[in-house]
C-alpha cells in the first residue's frame, strides 16, 4: 500500500506532484491560515511522513498521536518547533532545510541592515505622504557601513553568507561562534571574539543563532547593555534569542540607534510597543522568502521524506 504523506500547508514548487510521482499518497492542508494543533493531529494521524512549517508546534502531545509517522521534514532550517528528542524516542526522524536558504536569508539580512542604517522605510513613507519639498543637506541622514565593525552572532552557513556580503561594504568583521570559521577568518578577515566583546565593540550586530535551550535569551539584558549608543542590531534568526522586552526598553530610551526585526519572541503576535517605535524596521519573518529558495526548500523537504520512507538515510537529518 502506498505510504501516506501529509503536508501542513500548500508549498511552492509542486512537491505534492513530485511525491505522488514517486508513488506516495499525498494530502495537503489548504486552509488560509496556519493549521491548528487539533487539525494537525486529526489530519496527520495516519500519515507515514509529515512536511511541517516552522509555525507548526510539534510537541509531545502531537507526536504521541502520530502513531504511523516515520519522518517529519520541517520546511525550515530552524527546528525549535519540534520536540526532536521525543521524536527520536518514538523512532521518528526529523529533517530540516539547511544550505538552500542561506543566500536568501543573507540578502534579507543586508536589506534589513541597510533599511536601518539608511532609514529607508521612513524615507519611503515620507515620499508617500507628499512631504518631499526638495533636496536638503540633512534630509534622512543615515550611517555609512564603510569602516564600521559588524558583529555576526552565529557564524554558521547563514552567518558566513552575511560575512561574504557585508565584507563588500568595506566593514570590519567580528564573529561569535562555538567553533572557528575559517572562511570568515581567511576570506573576510573576521575575528572570533566573545559575545561580550562583540556586543561592546560592534556598530552593527546581526543575529544568526538557532534557538536551543542554550541560546534562549543568550543576548540578555547584560549583553544588550553593552551595546554602543550608536549601534544597530538586526535579528533574522529567532526572536527568543534576544530579550526582546529589554531591547524595546533600550530602543524607547534611544539607548541604541535602531533595530531590525524579521523574527519576534511571540510570533505571530508582536509586542504592541514595537509598532509605536520610530527606530525599528519590522518584517514578517521573510528571511528565506524568495521563490527560488522556497522551491528549493520544498524539494529538499520532499527528498528527505522520500528517502526516509524508502528506508534510506535522509539528506539533512537533525536527530
Ligand atoms: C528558517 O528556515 O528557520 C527561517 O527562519 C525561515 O525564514
Amino acid at each position: 500500500m502506498a505510504k501516506k504523506i501529509f503536508i501542513t500547508s500548500k508549498l511552492p514548487g509542486k512537491i505534492d506532484r513530485y511525491l505522488r510521482a514517486k508513488g506516495f499518497t499525498v494530502s495537503v492542508y489548504n486552509g488560509k491560515e496556519p493549521i491548528t494543533k487539533n487539525e494537525l493531529i486529526k489530519k496527520a494521524a495516519k500519515a507515514n511522513g509529515v512536511i511541517s512549517l516552522l509555525s507548526d508546534k510539534i510537541d509531545r502531545e502531537v507526536l504521541s498521536e502520530l502513531t504511523n509517522c516515520k519522518v517529519i521534514a520541517n520546511y525550515a532550517v530552524g527546528y525549535n518547533n519540534i520536540d526532536v528528542r521525543y521524536a527520536k524516542e518514538k523512532g521518528i526522524v526529523v529533517t530540516n532545510t539547511p544550505g538552500v536558504l542561506s543566500d536568501a536569508t543573507a540578502e534579507l539580512t543586508i536589506s534589513l541592515i541597510l533599511a536601518c542604517s539608511r532609514r529607508l522605510i521612513d524615507a519611503e513613507k515620507f515620499m508617500r505622504e507628499g512631504k518631499f519639498k526638495g533636496w536638503m543637506p540633512d534630509l534622512f541622514l543615515g550611517t555609512e557601513l564603510k569602516g564600521k565593525t559588524v558583529g555576526i552572532v552565529g557564524a554558521g552557513e547563514i552567518g558566513t553568507e552575511v560575512a561574504r556580503r557585508i565584507n563588500a561594504f568595506k566593514t570590519k568583521i567580528l564573529y561569535f561562534n562555538r567553533s572557528k570559521n575559517s572562511i570568515v577568518e581567511d576570506e573576510f578577515k573576521g575575528k572570533k571574539v566573545s559575545l561580550n566583546y562583540l556586543m561592546k565593540n560592534s556598530d552593527i550586530i546581526t543575529v544568526h543563532l538557532p534557538l536551543t535551550a542554550d541560546t534562549y535569551h543568550i543576548i540578555d539584558r547584560e549583553k544588550l547593555k553593552l551595546m554602543k549608543k550608536s549601534a544597530i542590531i538586526v535579528n533574522v534568526a529567532r526572536g527568543e534569542v534576544i530579550d526582546e522586552k529589554y531591547l524595546i526598553e533600550l530602543l524607547k530610551k534611544k539607548r541604541i540607534k535602531a533595530a531590525g526585526f524579521d523574527v519576534y519572541e511571540n510570533e505571530p503576535d508582536i509586542n504592541p510597543e514595537l509598532t509605536k517605535l520610530k527606530n525599528v524596521v519590522l518584517l514578517p519573518h521573510i528571511g528565506s522568502a524568495t521563490t527560488e529558495t522556497r522551491e528549493a526548500m520544498a524539494l529538499l523537504a520532499a527528498r528527505n521524506v522520500e528517502a526516509a520512507l524508502k528506508g534510506k538515510k535522509p539528506i539533512t537529518p537533525v536527530n
